[in-house]
């Protein structure tokens, strides 16, 4: 059940976010200025925040609700910074070819391409930058009882992991070369498009979930678990896009509707429909939400935006 004042407690968590953000944003001086003038228009024009907000509750549902959450922030400015050069890199030209992105030009329409495709790898790498060095600044951490048993080298094994050729960027590849597909074979259709998108998508907020839970002390069973729920939430997130994509509204979503049907994209609504695209949104998002219900701890927040998104409309 989502309560009455969801919207402003989901606010408050963005906002204190954008603080915190501000605190890792590089100085656009020097020779890179242009550059680091990009990166930080991107990063900084808005954006729901979900996936540090996401970081940080999961972090909370396993080190507790008065937990000391310094230590994660440079993770969860690092996963923003992961994402927003998804999508300047998913905007170029030679991707999506997208004008506007988060209410405003996209950053290769203002900067041109080669500076958005350097932007991206800036932001990629200060992602790096930024949570390694949160890593060697953080104060101790019991061992974690995974593989790794360092907590923060098993987090940054899972942030590197998922957004690369391994996740998202994967995603990204079969994304690509499943346009204007001519696949005869319907299964095998579903199949690949099952892979992009718990990869394109699904892989950064697994990601999120299971970092926030690495780090808050979670045991390895219980960072499995978080992946499922966050493979569930994600798959669910990137078919609610595709959804909005055809019937959202572009003031509210900030980018341009039509993009897939311009781009001859293989979406869940072009495979299965549209009646069956919301089905499973509610589908996967109800299983998330059983899966965190059955953990002894529980956080309400993360099950109610887990709800909430459901029935986005941005
Ligand atoms: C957009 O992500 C790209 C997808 C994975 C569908 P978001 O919908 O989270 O975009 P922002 O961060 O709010 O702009
Ligand atoms: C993008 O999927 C997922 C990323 C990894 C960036 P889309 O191409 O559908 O995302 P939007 O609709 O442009 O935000
Ligand atoms: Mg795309
Ligand atoms: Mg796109
Ligand atoms: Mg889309």
């Amino acid at each position: 059940m989502i309560g009455e004042d969801f919207g402003k407690r989901l606010t408050e968590r963005a906002d204190f976010f954008e603080e915190v953000l501000k605190k890792f944003l590089p100085k656009e001086e020097g020779y890179p200025k242009v550059v680091l003038e990009a990166m930080n228009y991107s990063l900084l024009a808005g954006g729901k925040r979900i996936r540090p907000v996401m970081m940080l509750e999961s972090y909370k549902l396993f080190a507790g609700e008065k937990a000391d959450t310094q230590l994660i922030w440079p993770f969860m400015c690092a996963m923003e910074m992961i994402h927003t050069y998804s999508l300047v890199h998913d905007d170029l030209p030679a991707m999506d070819n997208d004008e506007y992105r988060r209410g405003r030009k996209t950053t290769h329409a203002v900067y041109g391409a080669g500076m958005a495709t350097l932007a991206g790898d800036g932001l990629l790498n200060l992602a790096y930058e930024t949570a390694v060095k949160g890593a060697i600044k953080g104060k101790e951490l019991s061992p974690y009882d995974g593989e790794n048993t360092n907590r923060y080298l098993a987090a940054l094994e899972v942030l590197t992991t998922k957004a690369g050729v391994y996740g998202m960027v994967g995603g990204q590849c079969a994304d690509i070369c499943a346009e204007n597909s001519t696949e005869p074979d319907e299964e095998k259709a579903k199949e690949t498009l099952q892979y992009i998108d718990e990869n394109k998508t699904g892989a950064l907020i697994e990601s999120s979930l299971m970092v926030g839970a690495i780090l808050g002390g979670a045991t390895a069973d219980q960072v499995s678990l978080m992946e499922k729920v966050g493979s569930n939430v994600g798959i669910a997130f990137q078919i609610q896009d595709d959804i909005l994509d055809i019937e959202g509204s572009e003031a509210e979503l900030g980018k341009p509707i039509g993009s897939d049907i311009k781009n001859g994209k293989s979406t869940y609504v072009s495979l299965y429909g549209m009646e069956n695209a919301k089905a499973k949104v509610k589908e996967l998002s109800d299983e998330a939400i059983n899966i965190l219900s059955g953990f002894d701890y529980s956080n309400t927040f993360l099950q109610e935006l887990f709800e909430y998104l459901i029935y986005r409309t941005k």
